[in-house]
């Protein structure tokens, strides 16, 4: 059993797609565990994307990840951190299958709607980042 961290970014809020993005990983038999709106400071998001801050698109990601409220959540199942991956399709949402959440509701590579764990070690870090271990209700 393996758990992944996953936010429904500001553009999926706005766009008004939570629920069939959650949708789309429960009909996958993907349980979510834990779940919660939040609004990111900038500096919460610097915080979470600390690995990319060297990238050009550091400062214009984190203006866009604190720019509206998200849904973070934890995610639960087998191989479930490649299996959302799977389902999240590429980050580009031009180089996403078709059927992926990516492809079906995102813009472009920074607005796209939805994030999720890339390993073990970044859902072992991110997880708690939202998350204590009392919000979390494993079923
Ligand atoms: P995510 O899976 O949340 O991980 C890092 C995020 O950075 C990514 O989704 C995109 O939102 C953003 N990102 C990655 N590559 C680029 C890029 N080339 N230009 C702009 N944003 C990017």
């Amino acid at each position: 059993m393996q758990r992944t961290l996953s936010i429904i970014k500001p553009d999926g809020v706005r766009k008004q797609v939570t629920g069939k993005v959650l949708a789309m990983f429960e009909e996958k038999g993907i349980r979510t565990v834990a779940l919660k709106m939040l609004h990111l400071t900038k500096e919460r998001a610097m915080g979470f994307y600390k690995v990319h801050k060297d990238r050009p698109f550091f400062d214009s990601l984190t203006t866009f990840m604190s720019s509206g409220p998200v849904v973070v959540m934890v995610l639960e199942g087998d191989d479930v951190i490649n299996r959302v991956r799977t389902i999240m399709g590429a980050t580009d949402p031009k180089k996403a299958d078709r059927g992926t959440i990516r492809n079906t509701f995102a813009s472009d590579i920074e607005k796209n709607i939805v994030h999720g764990s890339d390993g073990p070690e970044s859902a072992a870090t991110e997880i708690p980042y939202f998350f204590s271990e009392m919000e979390i209700h494993a079923q």
